[in-house]
């Protein structure tokens, strides 16, 4: 068992089990560099205190720069038998100073709580991950806009209920998704707006920080926002709320519930288009697995998973709610439990992100089968017909509506509209007849009204109706 940052107070060792149950190092040394900002900080706020000289102060910051230049190289291993990634970093910080400083390593700790810590890196880490977020969302819109441009001209059928709507172009249905992400990337971003990591002590008996003591971490935020990356920074405005306060992690968990649901949905989408019964997309080979049994399968794994992560995507903000809910002011130990769901959703929507920029790229329609589709089934054009009724015989909309849908269920009964007769259709409205049927109820119709219709409501004014 590495050594403690507390035990002054007590007379019995730990018990083992116990203090391998209240570990948290296996999963916070991923804030080890925010880790390092707070307490490079933290030592130039000593020192202008008088606590630390400036060689101290100096000594102390090299020794934490020694340990950031190892986690930005990647070459940092967490000690696992600390207890956390605070303990972690200050018994680095001994050793790296050597045996004769040690009295001076051990002044690191002045006037500053873990709980103060604990906030201050996770609330960096959640800033830096939604930039790093933000910009996976950019890959993705590319993503989408590379397969719209490539497949401009591509018309297929749109559904609601899952029942066949209108024809609709190929690249309306991807910027539809297209939306939904823009709506997530906009949802971060103001988070990152209006974010402020709070600085300062963190101690309670600070709850009211003294103006002198106010301007001087002022000064340090002004002259570190270089170091700590633009992000903004700002001084407890009190420091009960400022350890006792998860908002933040709640906030970020919903919005990534939010851009879960939206991956989720996509990937409904993606799988019932592959399905033999669709039969619309060919997904890329490379995100799908084959089947130990049936030679013929070609499973859809990847959005498979990304469906399925939503789940645990929800689980993890319901877990963080209702941890928090009910606990006293102000930091409980039970708030040592955000950071695994935290770091679960953010890994795996950067996971999710990453792979489906890659994934949507490569995606290839089925040109064919889709014509055929829009050919044959002419009850996608159902809707055109009742809009020429309106349009040219100035027939109310939902006569026009009554009229074409005794005219579908005829063709459902007759296999076919080509196969209701003029006599049989003059029944229903008499300037109709095959001939309108075949100038309307296709995709050529459907797509030069679509182009001139500004509205979206298949209704444009001043264009040549067929007669
Ligand atoms: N490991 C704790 C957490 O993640 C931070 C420090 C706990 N503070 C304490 N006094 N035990 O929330």
């Amino acid at each position: 068992m590495a050594k403690k940052l507390w035990g002054g107070r007590f007379k019995k060792e730990i018990d083992k089990d116990f203090f391998k149950f209240q570990k948290s190092i296996h999963y916070d040394y991923k804030l080890a560099e925010y880790d390092i900002y707070h307490s490079r900080f933290h030592v130039e706020l000593l020192e202008k205190a008088n606590i630390l000289t400036n060689k101290e102060a100096t000594a102390l910051d090299n020794a934490l720069y020694g340990i950031l230049k190892q986690i930005l190289e990647g070459k940092f291993k967490p000690d696992l038998s600390c207890e956390d990634i605070h303990t972690d970093i200050q018994n680095r910080v001994e050793k790296k100073i050597g045996k004769k400083a040690i009295k001076l390593a051990l002044k690191l700790h002045t006037l500053r709580s873990r709980n103060a810590q604990i906030a201050f890196d996770t609330k960096s880490y959640c800033k830096k991950k939604n930039e790093l977020i933000c910009s996976l969302l950019k890959g993705l819109k590319s993503s989408f806009d590379h397969l719209a441009r490539i497949n401009k001209d591509i018309y297929i059928p749109s559904y609601t209920h899952t029942q066949r709507a209108q024809a609709i172009p190929f690249r309306d249905y991807l910027g539809a998704f297209t939306l939904m992400f823009k709506r997530d990337y906009e949802r971060i971003e103001k988070f990152l707006q209006d974010y402020f990591i709070d600085i300062g002590p963190g101690t309670l008996a600070n709850s009211s920080i003294s103006d002198t003591y106010q301007k001087a971490i002022e000064n340090l935020v002004n002259k570190h926002k270089k170091m700590f990356r633009d992000y903004s920074y700002k001084v407890m405005e009190n420091s009960l709320d400022a350890i006792s306060n998860r908002d933040f992690i709640i906030e970020l968990l919903s919005i990534l519930s939010i851009l879960q649901m939206h991956l989720s949905r996509l990937a409904e989408d993606f799988i019932l288009y592959s399905t033999k019964e669709f039969n619309f997309f060919n997904l890329p080979e490379e995100f799908c697995t084959g089947s130990s049994l049936m030679p013929h399968k070609k499973n859809p794994d990847f959005l498979e998973l990304v469906r399925g992560y939503t789940g645990r995507i929800y689980g993890n903000l319901i877990s963080v709610l209702t941890t928090m809910k009910g606990l006293p002011l102000t930091y409980n130990r039970d708030m040592q439990l955000d950071k695994e769901p935290l770091f679960s959703s953010v890994e795996i929507i950067e996971d999710e992100l990453k792979i489906m920029a890659k994934f949507i790229k490569k995606v290839t329609i089925k040109r064919e089968v889709v014509e055929k589709v829009l050919e044959e089934d002419r009850t996608l054009y159902a809707t055109e017909l009742a809009d020429w009724l309106v349009r040219k015989h100035a027939v109310s909309f939902k006569q026009a509506h009554d009229i074409v849908g005794k005219i579908i269920i005829l063709t459902e009964k007759k296999g076919g509209i080509e196969k209701v007769k003029d006599v049989e259709l003059k029944k229903f409205y008499p300037e109709l007849s095959q001939s309108v049927i075949k100038q309307i109820m296709n995709l050529k119709y459907a797509k030069s009204i679509k182009s001139l219709n500004l509205l979206g409501l298949g209704m444009p004014s001043g264009i040549p109706l067929p007669k």
